[in-house]
């Protein structure tokens, strides 16, 4: 440690003011373009010292020929750092962040994101922006495909295994990468869920629902922060002290890395808060931020911030530090060269397109599945694939994508073929997904003329979420509500079952879909094993585990909508006049947080708590029977939430609390055990500061956050002794 402190102020000694703004400079090459602007000749910044750090740079070579000019041109030979979007893979995808929070199980969360850094570091990488820890209740907008869904204590479970799983237990080691929290914070409350808009709420929803996931990744020692480009209550969250320096340093401990988001220091000018470039570099120096990705704003304005004395060295040299030592805990001071040694073996690939099918198969919710239509007879012989994304291999990769060729992917219909290799299988795409023409729907009923079984691929396309791509309607696009009505009218005269295939990057409201549907699976994006875990799930090789890390609407005019709201003065109560409800639909969701079927039958029983009354210190013991009535062997979830009864704050009407998985043949019966400890019910008093309350609180066990299903209990808070 001493060694390396004096390393560094030994460098920082001898730094130039140009050779310091060089390593708080992140710049992109062009090969890969992830933002607006586009940086100038990266070889010769690198060389001269004038860039210390570069983003979508990837491939071993690559990245060792721009190593090289850092080490043995530029004066101090300072390393690079290589950072790049490594979001849910590099070459082999898994798939997309909403997907994977629907499987709720950490250890799929570190293991994914532990090969994506094995992947990534082998092509010389090593800092993952990642992971994407925004909560997202509004599915308008279009990031809500890269978080963890509508919960915060879901999002901060995910962001402990993520930051374990790119990290991995010594971050020095060649195949860890840096992990960056984003995007801190709040960026998916923007108003009307339209991309890099405003976020204004109260600062009770900020500490509760937004920050959670930020102070869980902290306290696993996540390498780096990255700020959102949005504003908060008119203060860009890129210039933002208190939220910054204040919250994430002082209060939560966080004494990484800042990096601004790609140029988003530049763009303080058009949120109105800087005048020029000087004081937009001036503003996030100040408030904390160390690296300027792509905005050029600290190389070229924080010389005249510091002449104008709206910076000091001393600030710079903070942040040059702070740069210096992640690369020293990345051991690229000691071996630059470390990640991007040699290719991979052919089997390490092979195993992680293994895993990569084995976890896309746990990520697909199946919402429905009327009369046992899935898993699909092992007699069909005869089966019809129709839909736009049947046979769409690039889709299946969602909105990042980093290295991974669109032919390498695997579609649905491939998938199908290999699973069952003696079926008819008829394919038509019938439409396309954004176009409007319509001529593809006949010859698609035609493929589906003589089926046993129609599998109706449809959806998103995979650019239609991501950045920069909000909806304002969250109905299927193009023409593919022609397409499927027109199959769904055919199918029924013949008694021909339809199991629909949905993919999208957030939950839509489609419930004329879901009406119509004998089956219906939520597919998100799964990424390169997509149809072979498709057709692992159709098939019945594999049963569905996953269940919706969020509410899905009926109308758009619900969103946004979460379970976790607060109960109303004048609830909903059947029959009541100024009740809180809407005239034309129901207040409940299509599809509630937490549901999902598998292809078991499972009832829960017998919820016993222990003890029956608690204090702060004590850890409650939830216990509850399952039983599988069904025909075949499958996993159940069971989630365990809590409503504080009576409070000096009214709380929401849940909040969930765990979640265990029981794995049961049929007939068997087992026992879900959920550990709660009672610092888990403490909450934000009035004054904002957690407080443990006496008093009554429920427990509610069961499948998903549909009150009707869950089990009741409660027990008693009391204050020590
Ligand atoms: C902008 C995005 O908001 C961020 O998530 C990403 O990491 C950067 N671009 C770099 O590509």
């Amino acid at each position: 440690m001493f060694a390396c402190m004096s390393r560094i102020d030994a460098l920082i000694r001898r730094m130039t003011l140009t050779e310091k703004l060089g390593q708080l400079t992140m710049s992109a090459s062009t090969e890969l373009v992830t933002g607006p602007v586009l940086a100038g000749d990266l070889a010769a910044e690198v060389g001269s010292g004038a860039v210390g750090n570069v983003l979508n740079v990837h491939g071993a070579e690559r990245v060792r020929r721009l190593q090289r000019m850092a080490v043995e041109e530029s004066r101090l030979g300072i390393p690079l750092l290589v950072g790049l979007d490594v979001i849910h893979g590099y070459r082999t995808l898994f798939p997309v962040g909403l997907a994977e929070a629907s499987a709720f199980d950490v250890e799929l969360w570190a293991r994914s994101a532990r090969e994506a850094a094995r992947e990534a570091s082998h092509a010389g990488i090593a800092m993952t922006f990642a992971p994407m820890l925004d909560v997202a209740r509004d599915p308008r907008w279009g990031r809500s495909v890269e978080g963890p869904g509508e919960d915060p204590w879901v999002a901060a479970r995910l962001a402990e295994a993520k930051v374990r799983g790119f990290q991995g237990e010594d971050l020095a080691a060649g195949e860890s990468l840096a992990a960056v929290a984003k995007h801190y914070c709040a960026y998916g409350a923007v108003t009307a869920g339209r991309e890099y808009a405003s976020a204004d709420l109260s600062e009770r929803t900020l500490l509760e629902v937004h920050l959670p996931a930020f102070a869980a990744a902290v306290a696993a020692g996540v390498a780096a922060v990255m700020p959102a480009f949005i504003d908060l209550a008119g203060v860009p969250m890129t210039a933002n002290a208190p939220l910054l320096r204040g919250r994430l340093r002082e209060r939560l401990g966080f004494q990484g890395l800042l990096i601004s988001d790609y140029n988003s220091i530049g763009e303080l000018i058009q949120h109105g808060v800087a005048a020029d470039l000087v004081e937009a570099a001036a503003l996030a120096l100040q408030a904390g931020i160390d690296v300027d990705m792509m905005a050029g704003a600290y190389r070229h304005g924080l010389p005249a911030a510091l002449q104008r004395g709206l910076v000091s060295m001393t600030l710079i040299d903070e942040a040059v530090r702070r740069v210096l030592t992640l690369k020293e805990r990345l051991g690229l001071f000691d071996d630059p060269y470390r990640r991007g040694r040699g290719a991979e073996a052919p089997a390490s690939l092979a195993g992680r397109r293994e895993l990569a099918r084995r976890d896309a198969a746990r990520c697909i919710v199946m919402l429905k599945n009327r009369n046992a239509t899935l898993p699909l007879a092992s007699t069909v012989q005869r089966l019809a694939l129709v839909g736009p994304l049947a046979d769409a291999p690039g889709q299946m990769r969602g909105s990042w994508w980093a290295a991974a060729e669109e032919l390498e992917q695997v579609s649905v219909l491939a998938g199908l073929r290999a699973a069952l290799p003696r079926a008819q299988l008829q394919h038509a795409s019938g439409v396309a997904i954004e176009d409007e023409g319509t001529a593809g729907i006949v010859p698609a009923l035609r493929a589906c003329q003589d089926a046993e079984a129609i599998i109706l691929c449809v959806g998103e396309g995979a650019l239609m979420s991501g950045e920069a791509a909000s909806r304002a309607h969250l109905d299927l696009p193009g023409q593919q509500r022609a397409l499927s009505e027109a199959v769904f009218q055919q199918a029924g005269e013949r008694g021909t079952p339809v199991i629909v295939v949905l993919f999208s990057g957030r939950p839509l409201a489609v419930p004329w879909l879901a009406e119509r549907a004998d089956a219906l699976l939520a597919a998100w994006f799964p990424g390169s094993e997509a149809g072979h875990a498709i057709a692992d799930l159709l098939t019945g090789r594999r049963s569905p585990t996953a269940r919706t890390p969020v509410s899905w609407p009926r109308a758009l005019g619900q969103v946004p909508i979460f379970y976790a709201q607060r109960p109303s003065g004048r609830p909903p109560v059947a029959d009541t006049a100024y009740a809180s409800r809407y005239l034309d639909v129901p207040n409940e969701p299509l599809y509630a947080f937490g549901h999902g079927l598998t292809y078991g039958q499972f009832v829960l029983s017998n919820l016993r708590v222990t003890p029956a009354s608690a204090s702060l210190a004590d850890t409650i013991e939830v216990r509850v029977d399952v039983v599988n009535e069904g025909a075949r062997a499958a996993e159940e979830t069971v989630f365990l939430f809590i409503h504080d009864v009576l409070a000096s704050v009214a709380r929401p009407a849940m909040e969930l609390k765990g979640w265990s998985r029981i794995e049961l043949s049929p007939g068997e019966r087992g026992t879900v055990c959920l550990p709660l400890p009672a610092r888990e019910l403490c909450f934000l008093g009035a004054q904002l500061e957690p407080v443990f309350e006496p008093g009554q609180i429920e427990l509610l066990v069961g499948p998903s956050a549909d009150r009707s299903q869950l089990l009741v209990e409660r027990i008693r808070l009391i204050a020590d002794a």
